[in-house]
């Protein structure tokens, strides 16, 4: 991936600046080029009302993969930022109010373009500035779908509504303190519902200096986020993963879980792109009818019912954490370990290297093997995590695609869908795991072979007598018993 900064540097001989002036691209102020001041010093930005401005965009991204060929392309600094406060041109440029800018109120103005910039067919920047991050989104991604044929990947610091089509989002300048760690959780979950699933926050904080426990901390929460990376500002402590032992253990174990899981996140992208479900979701968003979750903010639950629950504050060694109504299970051991009719609190152990992740009852998780990339884990085993509910009933669901075909469902795609189910039968003596393919346009370049399947909330302490997948009684099979 390669970062792009939207300004332009403003230089005679650079080919770039040469054609966008030669295609007359760029945003216009006062009669001529708006010139703006960027990490490249002078700069120019390009107008992406102007269609031809993404016509531009894609042959210059098209020009800089024959360089360098990068997958995916993270699009920087596009609210537009400015290192300079531009003076004002006329009345749009001073507005009778004052908008809040980084807790500030500060002048409409500032250090971004000016509102009386003119766009493409005579629009003021005044009413157009919200959607430029949006606009060059989109010409991001359908230059790179246009050179590479494959499923784009783009990263924004600007977006609106409708932008979760084209780009995934990160939420921009946060802090390493424990605070900015905590707001994660609710800025994530705020993007999701605003249609942008793939969300993250700056793992370790961007701006400030870091430190082992925040850093220890934050790889837990963060591995969870859909979009998980750790960054951090120019001029702060560095805050590589591997740099401290403690944070390198969080990381192998938080991160490992997270690799294990990808099957299920995917699966959960597959549901965000066809129903608008959020990835990373509320409580509420699972039990609507439980006003105790809604005002939920310290955890958050992956699709139906994965819950994470992380530590936010320094020196804590446990975490209070809430549980809806029903059966959850640790996603380490498999114990169950609360279980209630009405929802509670429970304080649970977090040591310095762990993270609380359960799994609610009435789920069944598709896991594959961690490895150090997501390519390698395609290629591990499946485990099937099938996790009775009170009334020894399971589902869930696998998507499967070659991961990189432009679209994921449609006339022309290649995919997979299986739906799971597991139920106890005869007072809880057989146990009975079906799959039913809905649709099998896709298979895998080598067999996924189901390796492992773990039932948790078996009623009864002694091994069930049967055991079934879908219509065949299963020959041999282990039953290791993991209780709380
Ligand atoms: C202009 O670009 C050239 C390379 O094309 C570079 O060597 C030079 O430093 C640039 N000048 C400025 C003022 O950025
Ligand atoms: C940047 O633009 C300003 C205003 O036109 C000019 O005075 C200055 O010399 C330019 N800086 C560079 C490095 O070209
Ligand atoms: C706008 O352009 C005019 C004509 O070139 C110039 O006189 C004026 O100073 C410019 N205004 C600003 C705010 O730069
Ligand atoms: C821009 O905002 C900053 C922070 O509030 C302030 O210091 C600066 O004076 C503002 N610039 C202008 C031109 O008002
Ligand atoms: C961060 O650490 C660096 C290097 O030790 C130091 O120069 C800088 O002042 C620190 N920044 C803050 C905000 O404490």
């Amino acid at each position: 991936m390669a970062v792009v900064f939207v300004g332009i540097s403003v230089n005679a001989t650079y080919g770039t600046f040469i054609r966008a002036i030669k295609e007359d691209i760029f945003l216009k102020w006062n009669g001529s080029n708006y010139l703006g001041v960027v990490w490249p010093g002078n700069v120019s930005f390009p107008d992406f009302l102007n269609p031809r401005a993404a016509e531009f965009w894609a042959r210059e991204i098209a020009a800089f993969r024959r360089t360098l060929p990068v997958d995916g392309l993270w699009i920087d600094m596009n609210e537009i930022s400015n290192f300079v406060d531009p003076p004002p041109l006329n009345a749009l440029d001073d507005p009778p109010y004052r908008i809040d800018n980084s807790g500030v109120r500060r002048p409409i103005n500032n250090k971004t373009v000016p509102a009386s910039a003119v766009h493409y067919g005579g629009v003021a920047e005044y009413d157009a500035h919200n959607l430029f991050g949006f606009l060059e989104a989109r010409a991001t991604h359908d230059a790179l779908l246009r050179d590479t044929g494959r499923r784009p990947f783009v990263l924004s610091r600007s977006t609106f509504v409708g932008s979760g089509r084209y780009t995934a989002h990160w939420t921009g300048d946060n802090f390493a303190t424990w605070d900015d760690l905590r707001y994660s959780i609710n800025t994530m979950l705020s993007f999701g519902l605003f249609g942008i699933p793939m969300i993250g926050a700056d793992i370790c904080g961007f701006g400030g200096n870091t430190t082992e426990e925040l850093c220890s901390r934050w790889i837990q929460l963060g591995a969870f986020y859909p979009f998980s990376r750790d960054h951090s500002a120019i001029g702060t402590v560095r805050r590589e993963l591997y740099l401290w032992e403690s944070v390198a253990r969080s990381a192998r174990k938080a991160l490992g879980l997270r690799y294990r899981l990808l099957p299920y996140l995917y699966t959960l992208m597959y549901e965000a792109h066809t129903t608008g479900a959020p990835i990373a979701r509320p409580l509420f968003f699972s039990y609507p009818g439980d006003v105790a979750t809604y005002g939920i903010d310290r955890q958050f639950l992956l699709g139906r019912g994965v819950l994470v629950s992380p530590v936010l504050e320094p020196g804590a060694t446990t975490v209070t954490a809430y549980f809806p109504a029903g059966r959850w299970f640790s996603l380490y051991d498999f114990s169950l370990a609360v279980a209630t009719k009405t929802g509670k609190r429970v304080t649970l152990p977090a040591p310095a290297d762990t993270v609380n992740v359960h799994v609610a009852g009435g789920n069944i998780l598709p896991l594959q093997q961690p490895a150090l990339t997501s390519s390698r884990v395609r290629q591990s085993v499946v485990h099937l995590l099938v996790a009775l509910a009170e009334d020894g009933t399971a589902t869930g669901d696998l998507f499967l695609d070659d991961g990189e075909s432009p679209e994921m469902v449609g006339a022309r795609s290649r995919w997979s869908q299986i739906k799971f189910s597991g139920a106890t039968e005869s007072g809880g003596s057989v146990v009975r795991v079906r799959s039913h393919v809905v649709h099998d346009s896709y298979a895998p370049s080598r067999t996924m072979v189901i390796a492992k399947v773990v039932l948790m909330g078996l009623r009864s302490p002694a091994p069930p007598k049967g055991f079934a997948v879908n219509a065949n009684g299963v020959q041999t099979y282990r039953f290791a018993y993991s209780r709380l």
